[in-house]
């Protein structure tokens, strides 16, 4: 079957075969020909369809307009949609106790509060290198950076520090994000449910260490104790949060820099640049393409009569490359004078770990670039996407390099 993109005006199908491939071909003609359009496909959750939003400004306006496109669980239950987050505050909350869930994050993840863990994510990328750089070869995503987010945020966040459980938890956000809407995402959700209401159980026996996990089980929101639902949803929260994600910002800035080696010569002497080029990563391959709300009124948007009750999904890499925004917008340019990109959304719901992520980007690529030499994708051997269009990376990337003396 091939792909027509002018189909995808009225039938966005998010699991189309060739739609990885041809992402960014479907994702101009939309924002060129229908910045806000009606699809008749099924989004996750959606009950008839849903209108897709793919120019900057509109995505803006929807996620800032929370009263109007909101995540709420309980307000999209009014409209028989389902919250496939479920109960996961502050994402599946709104204001003013989705401020009262942010307040109790907050504290931790300012770039002070994180920055005294740089010598503890120095370490844990140094291990994770010192496995594979004997070899001079490395699946950069497996062997990389499908284990520093979870570590750090395990062993940093939680102060859980054993590999098995860690492994654990990694297939299980794996299957609750590339299997969505199916029944193994339900038993991967359930299995992590109950490790984490494991951990709070211990958690709260033992003494307090006034960590973000003591936060959120000792907290009080709209002053009050949170439930048991809420406490396990908002560590879950932080710990989805940050996995998939980061796998895919650090392969993705990798590749990045094996298509332009120039760079990788220039972030060697000039170190300071590697967050330009987490920036400009983000912007070009968000790692979360797209979003949903749920509209709670009659409204227009671009144009288009929208009614309470439908699906609204913002498309962030459609949005990151309008060229209204930014120019030579299909470009790599670390030195862009702008870079407002969505990747980390706007308004309410901003990602609060964007500062422990920024951290943890820069040491990595500080500590990869500076050990291994001359990165290229090993001879006879090819990069693979992961099978998914919503959460945006690379499952295989195979490097071969030369390790620094
Ligand atoms: C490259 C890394 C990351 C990316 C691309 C990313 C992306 C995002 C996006 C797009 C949102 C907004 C979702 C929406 O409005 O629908 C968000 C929210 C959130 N992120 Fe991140 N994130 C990253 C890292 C992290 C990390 C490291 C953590 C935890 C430490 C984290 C925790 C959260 C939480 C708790 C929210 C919900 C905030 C709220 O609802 O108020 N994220 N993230």
């Amino acid at each position: 079957m091939s792909l027509d993109v002018r189909e995808f005006e009225e039938h966005f199908d998010r699991s189309h075969p060739e739609l990885i491939d041809r992402m960014w071909e479907v994702a101009d003609h939309l924002r060129q020909h229908c910045p806000v359009t009606h699809s008749d496909e099924r989004w996750v959750g959606s009950v008839d369809g849903f209108w897709m939003v793919t120019d900057y400004e509109d995505v803006v306006s929807v996620f800032q307009d929370w009263r109007t496109y909101t995540t709420d669980r309980e307000r999209m239950a009014e409209f028989g949609v389902e919250q496939i987050l479920g109960n996961m505050p502050p994402m599946t909350t709104e204001p003013p106790i989705q401020r009262d869930f942010r307040q109790l994050l907050n504290p931790f993840l300012t770039p002070a509060a994180v920055a005294p863990f740089e010598p503890s994510i120095r370490f844990i990328v140094g291990e994770l290198i010192d496995e594979f750089i004997g070899q001079g070869q490395c699946d950069l995503v497996r062997q990389f950076a499908r284990a520093l987010p979870g570590r750090i945020t395990l062993r940093l966040l939680l102060d859980i520090d054993d590999e098995d459980e860690l492994e654990r938890v990694l297939r299980w956000t794996d299957t609750h994000t590339y299997e969505l809407d199916s029944p193994a995402m339900s038993d991967a959700t359930a299995s992590l449910e109950r490790w984490l209401n494991d951990f709070i159980a211990t958690r709260r026996t033992q003494p307090r260490r006034d960590d973000i996990a003591d936060a959120i089980i000792h907290g009080s929101v709209l002053g009050r104790s949170l439930t048991d639902e809420e406490t396990i949803g908002a560590i879950k929260n932080v710990v989805f949060g940050g996995f998939i994600t980061q796998t895919h910002l650090i392969a993705g800035a990798m590749l990045a820099l094996v298509e332009h080696p120039e760079l990788q010569d220039r972030l060697r002497r000039d170190p300071e640049h590697i967050p330009l080029l987490f920036d400009e990563v983000l912007r070009l391959d968000p790692p979360v393409m797209f979003e949903s709300r749920t509209c709670t009124r009659n409204v227009e948007l671009g144009g288009q009569p929208i009614k309470a009750g439908q699906q609204v999904v913002v498309h962030l890499g459609a949005a990151n490359r309008d060229p209204s925004e930014f120019d030579r917008p299909a470009e790599v340019d670390i030195d862009r004078a702008r870079n407002r990109h969505l990747s980390f959304g706007a308004g309410p719901h901003r990602c609060v770990g964007s500062n422990l992520a920024r951290l943890n980007m820069r040491i990595a690529f500080e500590e990869l670039l500076s050990r291994l030499h001359d990165i290229r994708i090993t001879d006879g051997d090819a990069p693979r996407r992961a099978p998914s269009t919503v959460v945006w990376g690379m499952s295989y990337l195979p490097l071969t390099f030369t390790p620094a003396p």
